[in-house]
């Protein structure tokens, strides 16, 4: 898979499905990036891709009019060496000047990729990957670079990551280290996105690339409600079925950066990583520094074609693989039917029934510790609130064991409330400057998570709970950003390294809890999808995509999210109506219509429902884990995109292609509707199947499924009985229909 010629000092990475072929320019020893895309064979020489041509303007060798590097597409520029776009690192020398030169040394092949201690990144078997590490060394200093290229058998992707290593006795700091900079021809590309705020994350959004720097980007300590680390480059053809899309993930949960600078020879610098702002790294003599893995995923079948490869790849080479392809229990969780406001009795009260109804997993969210009432205390107090709970956790959860439900607990362990034990003992483990204003966000602070001493606290605080009943789930919050980035532990000089120390905190914190409970499944939470990012995946393969529950709602989240992410990391649930975010009236049977399409459960309050209601959840669980094997293993296709119109629909085809899940959905019904068809895609076109809607079954082709669709309209020919009725399905009407190989 990785080709080097020693004569031309031309890389090429190939698969079946890619290529990507950098080299070293001979006159200066940078890496020149030459082509990403559909894979070309392996030719002896690349000068086919060379593009020069005499430039006016700024030169690295003397008397050239070729080495301007302004113009030269390259894997990893610096300031210093003619290149005046936006460098992918910068160092400051110990003199305070900022001029770098790296130039290839020498590099290695490798199988097999290895988990990274504390750092969420890729992995794979010595079948399944190859690695490629090339060494650049410093013109000026003892500092080597190595950019490491990852291509995996299977998939159109290569991952890069950088590490940088200080190798002289002189400390250096460094201002900026991004994970991936491809330089790549511009064709009219649009670029998409995800937008958001809370609740509402995971907007898509996409332009066309103007020529100037378009960024999105996270300055809040997490990835954010805000942003995704992820951007896609498309052309304007580019549809969710055909044609070519370029999607770039960052495996990384702190400050990003991603970019597009589209510059003046037409040539889009795509650049994702940390954010250099406040980012600053002290690299002593010996030290080095790693940078988060980026993911670039090729795709000619358009953007479903670049998410399923995100899907697929992400499932099989960095989710926690004891859950990656394991069923996930089916929960109910407390939130939005109780709050703050519950008892030991009301939770058997509700554990009771939603073991009649078939859940599996009972989730006490907020509230179990402290003296916690309202949301302004006790976070930091991991201790159980004896008050509500006389028997405390162990006592409730043996009782819900008792019931045949698994046990789950909320907890927000990087955060602290003024009024527990651990703030008064360690008032500086609080990020932020004492001597200035340090502001609330939802009443609490953040813990200084860049001291191990504090994620050994609050570890030894989880694991005594954990230890002390049977717990197998737990929900991992995180509901305010860093705003006065501040840390009482560091000198003044690493002040930079704080946000990024933080999210690693977090990495440790994970990686303890799953090193001493290794079969625990966690879902993390940041205020719903404040931090949903590939890194956290890793540890936690489900993440709990929105505060909004509303069913309409909840289409344009989970479309958006669906863009990188896999539906069994997509956490959603049915919930409380009128809704509480939006105030909406949705059916039952639409909320759990949404929600099947991720990991599904219940948020609401079960206990005061008629018999018909708890017959018909009863039929949605069964429903579910009936096709939760299809859902979350097989391959996803977005059909309708919701923010188009009224309508939105998707659906799943296993990977053999004998069954397929379809969901259609309407926003607002419409009187005397045009006749409606639903074009199917990804069937097998000889296959026969059976396609089924509550009770009536149709027989069906494969390939008129994809060509005429699925009939939405009636098809009453011939049947003048039925002809004065006709279904309707009502505002936020939803219909499921599966297909089953005959
Ligand atoms: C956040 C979460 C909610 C809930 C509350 C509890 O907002 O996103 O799901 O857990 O915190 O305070």
């Amino acid at each position: 898979m990785i080709y080097f010629n020693k004569e031309t000092l031309e890389f090429h990475l190939s698969n079946d499905k890619i290529s990507y072929i950098f080299r070293v320019m001979e006159e200066t020893g940078v890496m020149e990036q030459l082509y990403f895309g559909a894979s070309i064979d392996v030719y002896d020489c690349y000068d086919f891709l060379i593009e020069r041509e005499s430039k006016p303007g700024n030169n690295q060798s003397e008397g050239s009019q070729i080495t301007n590097l302004d113009d030269i597409k390259q894997e990893i520029p610096v300031y210093g060496t003619t290149d005046f776009r936006q460098p992918a690192l910068e160092v400051v020398y110990p003199n305070g000047d900022r001029i770098s030169h790296f130039a290839y040394h020498n590099h290695e092949i490798r199988r097999g990729k290895a988990r990274l201690k504390g750092l969420p990144s890729t992995f794979g078997k010595e079948e399944e990957v190859e690695i490629l590490a090339v060494f650049l060394k410093d013109r000026y200093s003892e500092l080597i670079v190595e950019l490491r290229y990852a291509i995996y058998n299977d998939f159109p992707i290569i991952t890069r990551q950088n590490i940088i290593t200080n190798h002289g006795s002189q400390t250096h700091q460094l201002e900026s280290f991004l994970s991936l900079n491809l330089d790549l021809p511009n064709e009219d590309y649009e670029w998409l996105h995800l937008h958001g705020a809370w609740a509402r994350e995971a907007q898509l959004s996409r332009d066309k690339l103007v020529t100037g720097t378009q960024q999105i980007n996270s300055t809040r300590g997490a990835s954010s409600h805000m942003h995704n680390p992820f951007l896609t480059l498309c052309l304007p053809e580019t549809t969710e079925n055909q044609g070519r899309a370029y999607g770039f993930s960052l495996i990384y949960s702190g400050n990003f950066l991603a970019q597009i600078q589209l510059d003046t020879y037409n040539i889009a610098r795509i650049q994702l990583g940390i954010n250099p702002f406040q980012f600053s790294w002290e690299l002593a003599e010996n030290a080095s520094f790693t940078t988060p893995e980026a993911v670039m995923v090729y795709s000619e079948q358009g953007l479903n074609g670049m998410s399923q490869t995100f899907h697929e790849f992400y499932k099989t080479h960095l989710i926690n693989q004891k859950w990656a392809h394991q069923k996930r229990p089916v929960l109910i969780n407390n939130w939005e039917a109780t709050y703050f406001d519950f008892d030991e009795e009301k939770i058997l009260t509700i554990a009771n029934k939603a073991k009649d109804l078939g859940i599996d997993l009972f989730v006490l969210d907020d509230g179990w510790f402290g003296t916690r009432d309202t949301d302004n205390g006790s976070l930091g107090n991991w201790t159980p609130d004896l008050r509500k709970l006389p028997n405390g956790i162990r006592g409730l959860a043996n009782k819900i064991v008792d019931l045949g439900l698994q046990f789950g607990l909320w907890f927000e362990p990087e955060m602290v409330s003024v009024d527990t034990p651990l703030f008064a003992a360690h008032p500086d483990w609080r990020i932020g400057n004492p001597d200035k204003h340090i502001s609330h966000g939802r009443n609490q602070f953040v813990l200084d998570f860049s001291r191990s001493e504090v994620v050994d606290n609050i570890f030894e605080q989880i694991d005594k709970v954990l230890s002390s009943a049977p717990i197998t789930y737990i929900k991992w919050d995180m509901n305010r950003y860093i705003s006065e980035s501040y840390s009482a532990a560091l000198d003044k000089q690493n002040q930079g390294e704080l946000f990024h120390r933080y999210i690693l905190g977090v990495y440790d914190l994970y990686e303890k809890i799953l090193e001493k409970f290794p079969d625990l499944l966690i879902e993390s939470c940041a205020g719903g999808g404040g931090r949903f990012d590939p890194a956290l995946l890793y540890y936690a393969p489900q993440a709990w995509a929105s505060d909004d529950t509303d069913a309409v709602e909840r289409l344009r989240i989970q479309y958006g999210t669906s863009m990188v992410y896999p539906l069994s990391s997509i956490g959603s649930h049915v919930s409380e109506v009128p809704n509480h975010q939006v105030g909406r009236l949705t059916s039952l049977s639409m909320r759990a219509n949404v929600a099947m399409f991720g990991t599904f459960g219940y948020e609401l309050d079960i206990t005061n429902f008629s018999e018909a209601e708890s017959a018909e959840i009863r039929t949605q669980i069964m429903t579910f884990k009936g096709y939760q094997k299809l859902i979350h293993d097989g391959v996803f296709y977005r059909l309708k995109n919701p923010n188009d119109g009224n309508e939105c629909a998707w659906m799943v085809v296993s990977k053999d292609q004998k069954e397929a899940l379809v969901g259609w959905y309407q926003v607002l019904a419409k009187p005397n509707p045009a006749y409606q068809r639903l074009r199917l895609v990804g069937l097998s076109p000889d296959k026969n199947y059976g396609v089924s809607e509550g009770g009536t079954e149709a027989l069906r082709q494969g390939k008129d499924l994809m060509s005429v669709g699925l009939l939405l309209g009636e098809n009453l020919i011939g049947r003048p009985e039925n002809e004065q009725g006709r279904s309707i399905f009502g505002d936020f009407g939803s219909r499921l229909f599966y297909l089953c190989e005959k």
